[in-house]
């Protein structure tokens, strides 16, 4: 049977995820978890076939080696990816942080280098926005260059800076899914830090492209005159997608608390001020910006305990929650955490088995006209 199309064998954006894709992922990452709690810790006893509805597909990756990129700090989706990949029978190896970057070396050199290593797939996380782009790019021209060798390496984006990190909103639509036994009909209150929140981003494209009738609610903190709001190119992604969304400024906690009291909420989606991408602009105290964002918008034990909301964080989490929330049944952000294992092996296999698909019917050839390849 044809797979699902994710497009191209790399996955970079969020974007790509279509509804179809996104079943198909919940119940493979479902058949996934079921796996591991046979496993039990133990990849030797991992099995090479699963069944999903659509009957029974590979799942075993056979010694095939993944490159950990990780240029930015990561607890979460290394450790899930590498788990990921090692479960599945597949190899992991890492890049050391200091590579040879630090003495100036180019990206596009650093990329064809990396090429050059035959990687079957590239986990990489970087702080420039778009580079997993370019490195995709990069890696189908390497391809081409080869006569008679195969495709090398599958990049997928852990996250590129302030743009995206398409995986985790993935896991994110899956607790979701999980949670509420749907994909659509929802209410989301978003906040934090709405400026620079890459998976913020990405969930409301992954949202856009895959769910139905959403309702978005952008709880904005406002302190002595400064908005911390959302980019308009987020605006703009929601209007295209036909999301409703409302903005409502938080001037105090006190607000902050009233909104979330809103009966209608299923959801609130925070995150962590990011004082490392604030210090990007030399016109604002980092450190002034993320105190007011934590004031208004502290998530607190008496919120979760007074309403139904569920309280979804990509973590880490800062004092935009208190520590007290973190066993509450409502905080799913150890759920979301914990479910990024399972989700990432299905769609490392989703994306292998594209690829083979796609080699196989020589829908591919390299190198392929892409909008973005000029980046
Ligand atoms: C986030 C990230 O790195 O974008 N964490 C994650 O990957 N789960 C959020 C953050 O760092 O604040």
């Amino acid at each position: 049977m044809v797979p699902e199309q994710i497009g191209f064998p790399h996955f970079v954006s969020a974007a790509q995820v279509t509804r179809p894709i996104m079943l198909r992922i919940i119940q493979r990452a479902q058949a996934m978890r079921q796996a591991l709690q046979q496993m039990n810790g133990c990849t030797q006893r991992w099995p090479t076939h699963l069944q999903d509805t659509d009957g029974e597909f590979p799942c075993h990756l056979e010694g095939r080696r993944f490159l950990l990129e990780q240029r930015e700090a990561s607890t979460r989706t290394f450790g899930s990816f590498g788990a990921a990949v090692q479960n599945m029978g597949g190899v992991v190896f890492a890049n050391p942080l200091d590579n040879s970057l630090i003495k100036g070396e180019t990206l596009l050199s650093h990329w064809e280098m990396m090429a050059g290593n035959h990687p079957a797939g590239v986990i990489v996380r970087t702080p420039e926005p778009f580079e997993p782009f370019r490195a995709a790019w990069r890696f189908e021209s390497y391809s081409g260059t080869v006569p008679g060798k195969q495709r090398y390496g599958v990049i997928v984006n852990a996250g590129d800076g302030t743009n995206e990190h398409p995986t985790q909103a993935v896991l994110d639509l899956f607790t979701i899914y999980e949670q509420l036994g749907r994909i659509d009909d929802f209410v989301m209150l978003i906040t934090g830090d709405l400026g620079w929140s890459r998976t913020i981003n990405s969930l409301l494209l992954l949202i856009g492209n895959v769910c139905e009738r959403v309702r978005i609610k952008i709880a904005v903190p406002v302190v002595g005159g400064t908005s911390y709001g959302p980019p308009a190119t987020v605006l703009q992604r929601l209007a295209a997608a036909g999301i409703s969304y409302t903005l409502i400024e938080i001037p105090d906690h006190a607000t902050f608390e009233r909104v979330v009291r809103e009966p209608e909420i299923d959801i609130v989606y925070t995150t962590r001020p990011q004082e490392e991408r604030y210090k990007a602009d030399p016109t604002r105290d980092p450190k002034k910006m993320v105190a007011d964002i934590v004031a208004c918008t502290r998530f607190t034990l008496e919120m979760l305990n007074q309403g139904r909301v569920l309280l979804f964080h990509p973590l880490p989490h800062t004092d935009e929650v208190d520590n007290g929330c973190d066993r509450h049944p409502q905080a799913m952000y150890f759920r979301q955490a914990s479910n990024g294992v399972p989700v990432r092996m299905a769609l490392i296999q989703l994306i292998m088995l594209e690829l083979e698909f796609l080699l196989a019917h020589g829908l591919l050839v390299p190198p392929f006209d892409l909008g973005w390849a000029a980046l």
